[in-house]
């Protein structure tokens, strides 16, 4: 029997409450298939702030690495908004991130039918919309240099972040778009601001390079990110995949959640660079975050995150089978009409976090007898 190490980081807010419904997921795999979890729990974001003083401790990334895949809740609070810059709660994906060489992040927004009247665009725009943005997440704006915020003679201040990309960066997030693409309808669209950012033309001209050396079967279209954001609430039937980089990635996957109904649906994997081991550094979680406005309350959607446990057992185990009844369960609780109340709609029953991790272990019962 396959044993395969996790590491799991619950986070703040929402995170441990979601990731208990996964657990139960886990559970029931370890229970009914033929497979076994040597799990992991650690503290990241606030609660390893308040535990330890450090949003994140190197000890974890160490069993990051030790781990075959690493499933991340999310992280944030109000009330650590007052602590500097590395010392946030949200320092800790960053630095997983950063460390793991984490760079290629895959969000896939996918309409499940049940759902389409919990979109707040028309039904007949995103009936059977399936799009996968691929955003670079350790570049960007988010990490270049100089940074900081400066004070100036006059004793006001200047805020500096900068947007840098460099052509291998660009190549490797861009290759992990064209071979997403093949496997689905072959078709490209990489989006920056060409007109009036340098980053953004050297992304095209290397997008445009990778293609015509390595990918010419994929159909590539290039796409400003304003007008991208645009075309996604126009008619977002139009893309298959989206490759952009870290901020444009951020903000056009967010916008890409309300199309298949709520924030709380919207999985993700991060994948990095094959080691010389053979092994591949990856992290699962939702795209949302740890929604302080709604924690302890025992109604987040926890769907995100058990999808972004079927793609840890497909992009990380090859458990495709699993993956594929994970996501059917899924699809058959909505179905049956239960709804937590993001994505909620009339006629429909509404249920907590826990009631709906219960439909969906009682589901994946009913398609295994
Ligand atoms: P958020 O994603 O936490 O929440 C935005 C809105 O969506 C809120 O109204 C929230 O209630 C709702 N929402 C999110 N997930 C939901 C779910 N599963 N079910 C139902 N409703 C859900 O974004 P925010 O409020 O801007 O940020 C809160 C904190 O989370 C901040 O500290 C931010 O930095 C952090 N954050 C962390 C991550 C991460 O850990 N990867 C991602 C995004 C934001
Ligand atoms: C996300 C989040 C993070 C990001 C924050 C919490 C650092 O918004 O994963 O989408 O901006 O990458
Ligand atoms: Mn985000």
């Amino acid at each position: 029997k396959p044993s395969y190490k996790l590491l799991v980081l619950p986070g703040d807010g929402i995170g441990p409450e979601i990731m208990h419904e996964v657990s139960r997921v886990i559970t029931w795999l370890e229970n009914n298939r033929n497979v076994s979890f040597d799990l992991t729990y650690d503290l990241v974001g606030g609660a390893s702030l308040a535990e330890y003083g450090v949003p994140i401790r190197d000890e974890v990334i160490e069993k990051a690495w030790a781990s075959d895949a690493v499933l991340f809740g999310s992280v944030g609070d109000p009330k650590w908004g007052h602590v500097g810059f590395d010392k946030r709660p949200e320092v800790a994906i960053l630095k997983l991130r950063q460390e793991l060489g984490l760079f290629a992040n895959l969000r896939p927004a996918k309409v499940f039918d049940a759902l389409i009247d919990a979109s707040t665009l028309k039904p007949d725009v995103v009936r059977g919309l399936d799009i996968m943005i691929v955003r670079e997440t350790v570049g960007g704006i988010y990490f270049g240099e100089p940074r900081g915020i400066e004070t100036l003679e006059d004793g006001s201040k200047r805020g500096i972040n900068t947007e840098v990309y460099t052509t291998s960066e660009i190549e490797r997030v861009a290759r992990v778009a064209f071979d997403l693409a093949r496997k689905r309808s072959n078709r490209v669209c990489s989006v920056e601001k060409c007109n009036v950012m340098e980053s953004g033309l050297l992304w095209k001209e290397v997008v445009t390079d990778v293609h015509a050396r390595e990918f010419p079967d994929v159909t590539l279209s290039h796409m400003l990110a304003d007008n991208c954001a645009m075309q996604l609430v126009r008619n977002p039937r139009q893309f298959d995949v989206l490759v952009t980089g870290n901020l444009f990635g951020d903000l056009l996957s967010d916008l890409a959640s309300m199309l298949t109904g709520s924030l709380g649906m919207l999985p993700s994997a991060t994948l990095g660079a094959v080691q010389d081991n053979g092994k591949r550094p990856a992290l699962y979680e939702p795209i949302h975050g740890s929604a302080p406005d709604i924690a302890g309350q025992g109604i987040a959607n926890p769907i995100a995150q058990v999808l972004s446990f079927a793609m840890l057992l497909r992009y990380s185990l090859n458990m495709l089978d699993d993956a594929d009844l994970i996501e059917q369960a899924v699809s058959n609780v909505l179905a049956s009409g239960l709804r937590t109340a993001d994505i909620m709609s009339e006629g429909m029953a509404r249920v907590g976090t826990s009631v709906m991790g219960d439909a969906i272990v009682r589901e994946l019962d009913k398609l295994v007898k």
